[in-house]
């Protein structure tokens, strides 16, 4: 089943919830050509970040003792699939592809969330929670980077932003802990890595 939802978030389409895309009200606005790059190279950034996102959830659900606490994580995990719709969408639109390296990213991820699920599920709890509170900021970052009027881009980083704060909540109420603070360092290192290599390839 692992590998069945890494093909799919990889090449496949996967599975996603009744939601709509929040892009569908907003209007395609006239982007110039610089514009319009840079903001299908965020989109592409915020693809890559949901693969990680998809890999870290199948980790966690991977090594998950807790039956209950696998269940609390499915509708997040899902919503992640959403936000990988919704940003493929937008990158495609904005006329770039998604990111070459989505399999190292999905796998990394998947790798560090099994880890960190290996150390039990109050870490592995913690780990989601501190990865959707560092998206959180990222995704703040985007929303001023972004084209003013790029709004579509900006329909659906808003409405990512929101699910992530909420999922950093979840994975807090099911019990994750609070991260030393080198670790979380770290995470923010790792991060910035894969945000800087999607932005070019
Ligand atoms: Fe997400
Ligand atoms: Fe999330």
């Amino acid at each position: 089943m692992g590998v069945d939802v890494g093909m799919r978030t990889l090449f496949g389409q996967p599975k996603i919830t009744e939601r709509p895309n929040p892009a569908q009200h907003a209007t395609e606005t006239d982007l110039s050509e610089t514009e319009r790059q840079l903001a299908g190279r965020l989109m592409r950034i915020n693809h890559a970040g949901e693969v990680a996102a998809q890999g870290l959830y199948q980790g966690q659900a991977l090594t998950a003792r807790l039956p209950h606490i696998r269940q609390q994580m499915e509708r997040a995990a899902l919503e992640e699939n959403d936000h990988l719709d919704w940003c493929e969408k937008r990158a495609r639109e904005l006329g770039t592809h998604v990111s070459i390296l989505n399999p190292l990213w999905y796998t990394g991820s998947a790798a560090i969330g099994a880890l960190a699920g290996l150390a039990g599920d109050k870490w592995s709890l913690g780990f989601v929670a501190e990865t959707e509170k560092q998206v959180v900021k990222h995704l703040e970052e985007h929303l001023t980077q972004l084209p003013e009027h790029d709004d579509k881009s900006r329909a659906i980083l808003e409405q990512m932003k929101e699910d992530e704060s909420h999922h950093a909540t979840v994975a807090l109420e099911a019990g994750g802990a609070e991260l030393p603070e080198p670790v979380k360092k770290l995470m923010g290192l790792t991060s910035k890595i894969m945000t800087r290599t999607a932005f070019w390839w």
